[in-house]
Formats: structure tokens, sequence, C-alpha cells
């Protein structure tokens, strides 16, 4: 993973390539760096840790130039010390790469062999020390160099180079990989994402798989990856620049969490007409030609799929199945004439879900997306698209995003439901006129998030956090889990509650905190009895549920928090609340980098 941005202008480049990557920090943290031509030498600077080191460094012993490159890294290949941050320079070249070079290994031996030295770990330092040998041996210019070196190379990346002796050029190319193009006044920019160009311009292009592009500050050329000059549609932006601002919050987390009454209105406005009843969606596959459906994603949006599935047949009754992209494209998944494919995605640019996609685009073209980001790899290579529209998600553990991932696909279900005629107008109305109720439902329970910040005591001294659900609940009760691990780096797991008795139970004693989401429901009895054996081994439960849940809990637990008695249908977009207030409290208490935890990205660009 990492973000790639680049920079050719008449002015000055460094301040402008650091806010950039500001942008980019998202998808990884652990080095920055930066490289400039100055009086046609390449000058650069690197350091680990977040981009404030590499700022307080560059304020320190300055860089400038006109044209320039910079990275925000996530560690693939070597360790996240200096030498393996990017960019990789040679004597005539420096470089500066998202992606993973899979052969890498067979060049590094060669040029071992010739007596080369390698300074770092790292893959791309081998695209360096090629295109070096391309230039200083062979005599090529910087693209040609870039083509011949590429041609070998397999795997995935995005790369921007710039060279020695060369004050107004750089050269990029993409495979696998995402890159954006932004055109200015005189300067013109590239970077992994067009969002983060947004300050800087608002007419992009999108490179296509294997073109290579040369951009100076008066022009940008394109090549496609047979070596044809090509034009590639430009757009407007029309999105606001990233706000990087936290406001009151002490972190995005914490904001992104307290917006959700604000971002839920946001996408119902969306997709619903309040006043007339009725929905208002983009276009999409018809309902009765809908076979199966296959819902694809990674991580939390995996568990926005697996809700969904629940919620396709139990109520649209259509054959459904969620799948982790990560898993699907390299199982032979057999994909039928009727399938219905939805990846869902907050970035658009998860290298597995891509994969995946592009994987089941051989096979239909029914590939409909629910994505966060709307310009993004995902959104421009499905055939439908359904943005969630919570805006921007910085925190790195997604909360508001996986809440407008299942408003989405909920509407989804209620149109296939209605379309197929498995409910009624009145149950329809009565469907989206709950889910207004949502807003006000959230706002209520954020009013009492000191009381679940004292649950969250329950915590301390434990090593370890068991979540369980059933039914529906499930998949909110393995989100739960996953937040917590990713933020607070407390081990947790995520068991339908049936499960229980098959082997976690093992597991519990007095020293064991269990998170049990059980509102009143058809398998709320089911699910107490599983708590009574949690019980019966002195666990120490922790009770999410309902008015009715309560009063038939009350000497199971002193630790229940009552939530707002709503319909079935909506327990897992309101359950998942209260969890992602138990994993950030449970962070800020251990004092972890909450928007940034530890080796994670928000954006999983490579497999
Ligand atoms: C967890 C989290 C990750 C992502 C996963 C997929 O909080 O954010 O598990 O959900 O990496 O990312 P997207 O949704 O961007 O495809």
């Amino acid at each position: 993973m990492c973000g790639i941005i680049g920079i050719v202008s008449k002015n000055e480049v460094v301040n402008r390539l650091i806010d950039g990557l500001a942008r980019l920090e998202y998808r990884g943290y652990d080095s920055a760096g930066i490289a400039t031509i100055n009086s046609s030498e390449i000058v650069y600077s690197k350091s680990t840790g977040k981009l404030v080191s590499l700022k307080n460094k560059i304020k320190e012993n300055p860089i400038d130039g006109h044209v320039g490159i910079g990275h925000t890294r996530w560690a693939t290949h070597g360790e996240p010390i200096e030498i393996n941050a990017h960019p990789h320079v040679t004597k005539n070249v420096a470089v500066v790469h998202n992606g993973i070079i899979e052969n890498f290994a067979e060049f590094k031996d060669e040029l071992l062999e010739k007596g080369i030295i390698f300074n770092s770990q790292t893959d791309t330092e081998v695209i360096a020390r090629l295109i070096e040998e391309k230039i200083s041996k062979e005599k090529c210019g910087p693209l040609e160099a870039v083509r011949l070196t590429i041609e070998k190379l397999r795997g995935s990346f995005a790369l921007c180079f710039i060279f020695k002796g060369f004050e107004d050029l750089i050269v990029v190319t993409r495979r696998g990989s995402p890159l954006a193009l932004g055109f200015g006044d005189r300067e013109n920019f590239v970077s992994s994402d067009a969002l983060s160009l947004s300050i800087f311009s608002k007419k992009i292009c999108y490179l296509e798989e294997g073109d290579l592009a040369t951009l100076t500050s008066d022009e940008v050329k394109i090549y496609d990856s047979f070596g044809n000059s090509v034009f590639r549609d430009t757009q407007i932006l029309y999105t606001d620049p990233i706000n990087l601002s936290k406001g009151q919050y002490k972190h995005f987390m914490e904001k992104e969490i307290f917006e959700q009454p604000e971002v839920i209105s946001q996408v119902l406005g969306y997709y619903l007409d309040a006043f007339e009843g009725t929905l208002s969606l983009p276009s999409l596959p018809q309902s009765t030609e809908i076979k199966r459906i296959i819902l694809v994603g990674c991580g939390t949006a995996f568990y926005s799929c697996l809700a969904a599935k629940y919620w396709f047949e139990g109520l649209s009754g259509i054959p459904t199945h969620a799948e982790l992209a990560s898993e699907f494209r390299y199982r032979s998944p057999v994909i039928c004439k009727g399938d219905l494919l939805i990846f869902v995605s907050q970035s658009g640019e998860t290298a597995d879900t891509i994969g995946a996609l592009r994987f089941a685009k051989k096979y239909t073209k029914n590939i409909l997306s629910v994505v966060n980001v709307e310009q993004s790899s995902i959104a421009r290579e499905s055939n439908w698209v359904f943005p969630t529209k919570a805006g921007p998600e910085i925190g790195v553990a997604s909360t508001k995003a996986f809440i407008c991932q299942l408003i989405v696909l909920k509407i989804l279900n209620i149109k296939f439901a209605s379309d197929l005629s498995k409910i009624s107008a009145k149950h329809r109305s009565n469907l989206l006129n709950g889910l207004l109720e949502l807003p006000r439902l959230y706002a209520e329970i954020l009013s009492q998030n000191e009381n679940i910040k004292q649950l969250c005591k329950k915590f301390i001294g434990s090593n370890s956090v068991l979540y369980l659900g059933r039914d529906v609940l499930y998949p909110i009760a393995l989100e739960g889990a996953l937040k917590l691990k990713e933020i607070s780096y407390l081990h947790a797991e995520g068991y339908a509650s049936g499960e229980l008795k098959h082997g976690p139970i093992a597991l519990i004693d007095k020293s064991m905190p269990l998170v049990a989401l059980n509102p009143w429901s058809k398998v709320f009895e089911k699910t107490l009895s599983n708590l009574e054996e949690v019980k019966a081994r002195r666990g120490k439960i922790i009770l999410f549920t309902d008015k009715k849940g309560r009063e038939l809990s009350k000497d199971l637990t002193k630790s229940i928090f009552q939530l707002p008695s709503c319909s079935e249908f909506l327990t897992p977009i309101l359950y998942s609340l209260p969890l992602q207030l138990i994993a950030y409290y449970t962070a800020l208490d251990k004092g972890t980098d909450v928007d940034q935890p530890r080796n994670l990205a928000k954006s999983v660009t490579v497999e």
C-alpha cells in the first residue's frame, strides 16, 4: 500500500508535496519521504514514523525544487526503517512506488552478481537499480528506461520517477495500482488518489492499466502499454478537498462516530424522499432477473455483506452468499447467469476487492458496487454504483462508512423485496419510515456515551474479550470484535451465540469479559440460554439489550446497557454504535494511536 504524489511546476513544490502526503497518509504511515531536483541533482529527505517527523526534518534541513515526488509508506518488503523508506535513489533516478513487485528477487540476484550494492530490503530499490543500468550503461532516456524496465516486472505498481539533470520532468506508470493526474496552470500533478489532488486541481484524469505518462510543467503526454500516444478522459472533481480538521473532537474516529446522526440523514436523504415515502435509486438490474446475489468485501465491509446476506434471504427471498474478497477469486467460485455481484468497499481501492471484481467481470456484467469514494477504481469499474455518502472517513477504523454500507444494503433489500412482491406496500412504507428513525435513535444512544465509557472498565486487566450475537447480530458481534482489536490491540473474537458451546466456552472464566447483543427478538431466549451458560462459568457479561430484554435478563448481569426499542430490522444498525464507542473508549484508556493504529492503513492496496 502506500501513497505517492508528484508535482512539476514553475514554483517550489516541497510544501505542497507535504500537504498532498497529509491527505494520503491514510494509505500508510510508517515512514515518509520526498525527493526533488535541485541544480540538476537529486536531493531527498526521508524519515520513519508519521509525516510530521519528515516535516520537522525538512524544517531543520530544507530541500527545495520545482519538481518532486513524495511517498507515505505501509511496509511490505523490509521493516519500517529509514533505509526502506521511499524515495529510493540511485545516481540518476529517484522512485516512489505503491504496490508489490513479485519477481524482484530474481533481478536482485542478477544485480548483486554484477556487484551492485543495495541500500534497502525493498522490492522498489530493484526498480531504481534496473533503471539506473538502463540510463548509465545503455544510455537510455528517462521514458525509454522506464518503459524497458517495467516490461520485465510482475506484480502491481504505481510508480513516479524523477531524474538527475531533468528539472521539469516526472515519468509515471501504473499496473494494478491506481494513479490520477491533475492538470494545473503551468504545473501538473500525479497522485495515488484523486481526492488528494483536489487541493491543487479540480481537473483530473485516471491512467489506465499499463499506461505510461510524462509530466512537465506545461504538458502531459500519456502512452498506452503498446507505446501509442493516447488521451484519457478528463473530469472535473466536484468533491470538496478532504477536510483534515477534527473540530471539537480529539480523534477523527470520535468525530466520525458522533457525526453519524447527520451522516445517516445524509445517506437517507440521498435515497429516500421522506415526504413522499418513495425511493429514488440509481439505475440497477431488474429485480426479477436476479436469481442469486453474491456480496464481496474485506474486513468491516465483509461484515456488512454478511449482515446483508441475512436481509436479502430473509426479506427478499433471494439466495445470497457473502464472500471474503481475498478468498473469492482464488477458489474458482461458480458465477452463473442471473447472479448479481455486489462489491462493498469504503475506499473503493482495496486490492483484494478490486481483484475479485475483475475476476467476476470475466463471467458477468452484473457488477454493482456499494462504495464511499465515488471516484474510486471499484466505482469506475462497476456497472452500477450505489454511493454510501458517508463523507471522507479518515480514522483508520471504519465507523460511519460501515453504518452507511448497512443502510444502502438495507435500501437495496427493501427495493428487491418490494419488486418481487415479498412485502406489501404498507410493509415497505413501514420499513422506510423505520430507517428514518435512525438519526434520532443514534443521537439518543450517543447522549449516553458516558454510561458506555463506564462499561469499558470491565475490560481492565483482561487479555481477551468475546463478542456474541445471534442471527443478524452475529455479523455485528464480529465487527465489534474487529473494532476492539484494531484500535485497542486487545484480543477479541466474535461468535454466533449458538457456537459458544462448540468450543469457545472453554475460554470462559471469571477474568473473561463477554459482550452480548441480545435485544428482544425471535432468538432472544436461545441467546439468553447461551448467556446463562456463560454465567454458570463465571464469565463477566456486558449485555446490550432493549427494555423488554433488560427485564428478562435482570438476573443475568448487572452490566447492562439499554438501547431504544426498535424493530428487528434496525437492530444491526443500532447495536453497531455502542460497540464502536466501546472500542474507542477502550483504546483511549490504553493510550493507543486511535486514528492511525499500528501496522494498519486505511486503504489496503496490496494483496
Ligand atoms: C476495519 C477496516 C477494514 C476495512 C477493509 C476493507 O475498521 O476499516 O477492515 O473495512 O480493509 O476496506 P474497504 O472498505 O476500503 O474496501
